[in-house]
């Protein structure tokens, strides 16, 4: 399976029967793939960040579903579905706060549901993980088009453009969400420069983002978060665009931590707020942001950077790691079913609604 863009990197590799990931906690420096033959292996990569990026995660866990399933079914025979159970809840706790998994994860029990107890269900399982991993390809590829025509309608060609940790080709599996969007913009001359978030403490932005767009020749500035009210001020910033790991049934969005600064900032700034995200990323089953499971990871991510301590032994860390924007804190979502602007209840609605034509 390739993306649109023969320069974009693959974060998730399906090949002779076993996952393959490149194991994103090395990059930049070394570019290594690791192979998985087993869900538990699978729940392991994403919560040890091997893979990262809502999308990306929803993907490997379907596919982490297949290798269950073959497990299951090897061992159990006809009663593959009951043991089954343990395995996906084991994807399912992995990381709680991108919905993508839990969709995906849901899309993978339907399929399950329907197969028989006694037929080997992998090959059918496979063909609904590729399905989920295609359907990402293809909506970034949408997102990318809306996104850079609301750029190029709002006459800011020309200008730079500012994102948040990395929602490119490492974090879904096409071209990216808000990355896919700059690419675009960027290859229709839209937009001429990109500043790029460090995005504490995982890097994200610097590691990941900064390399995937030098790959391409995109120019990119990169800057620490403390500096981003000074960027906005003075580098003719016309849009801050980024990604989603959960958006709630009134346009609420829950991404990065450091992106509802970002947002504050935009606003007293006069500077665009967009979020892009695929469909697979909106939960209407939750009311509001205040719902969205904020997890929190270990802190030794904040005291430690490549085992050098930046932290006096002892001191209490609080690091959660991701926050939520409120939706009047937003101009426009975008999805590949449609833009929505200035979400609400009642527009959100309307973009999930099953007789929306799309
Ligand atoms: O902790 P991470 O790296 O998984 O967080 C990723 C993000 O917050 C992204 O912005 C989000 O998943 C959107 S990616 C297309």
């Amino acid at each position: 399976m390739t993306t649109s863009n023969p320069k974009s990197v693959e974060a998730i590799i399906w090949r002779d029967g076993r996952l393959l990931l490149l194991d994103q906690r090395i990059l930049p420096e070394q570019e290594v793939y690791l192979t998985y033959d087993s869900a538990e292996g699978v729940a392991g990569a994403i919560k040890d960040m091997v893979v990262r990026g809502a999308p990306a995660i929803g993907i490997s866990a379907a596919y982490g579903v297949v290798l269950a399933a073959r497990a299951c079914f090897a061992a159990d025979g006809d009663q593959w579905k009951t043991t089954i159970a343990d395995k996906i809840q084991v994807l399912a706790d992995s990381r709680p706060t991108a919905v993508n998994l839990f969709w995906a994860l849901d899309n993978m029990q339907k399929a399950i549901n329907h197969l028989s107890d006694q037929n080997d269900p992998e090959a059918v399982l496979l063909v609904e993980a590729i399905r989920i991993h295609e359907s990402d390809i293809a909506a970034n590829r949408t997102m990318g088009e809306f996104g850079a025509e609301i750029i190029a309608q709002s006459n800011d060609a020309g200008r730079s453009v500012m994102t948040h940790c990395n929602t490119g080709a490492l974090a879904t599996g096409g071209v990216g969400t808000a990355l896919g969007v700059i690419r675009t913009a960027f290859e229709k001359g839209y937009i001429d420069h990109v500043h790029a978030d460090e995005t504490r403490p995982w890097f994200q932005g610097s590691r990941l983002t900064a390399w995937e767009l030098m790959r391409e020749g995109i120019p990119v500035s990169l800057n620490v978060e403390g500096a981003a009210a000074h960027v906005m001020r003075t580098q003719d910033i016309s849009w801050v665009i980024v990604g989603a790991d959960r958006i709630t049934a009134n346009g609420d969005v829950a991404n990065k931590i450091g992106t509802y600064n970002l947002a504050v900032l935009a606003m007293h700034h006069g500077v665009r707020f967009m979020v892009v995200a695929p469909t697979s990323t909106i939960d209407m089953s939750l009311a509001c942001g205040e719902d969205i499971v904020i997890e929190e990871r270990d802190p030794e991510e904040v005291v430690c950077y490549k085992g050098l301590r930046v932290a006096p032994e002892g001191v209490e860390v609080f690091n959660p790691v991701f926050d939520v924007t409120p939706a009047d804190l937003i101009d426009v979502i975008v999805t590949e079913k449609g833009i929505v602007e200035r979400p609400d209840a009642e527009k959100m609605r309307a973009l999930m609604s099953k007789d929306r034509l799309h």
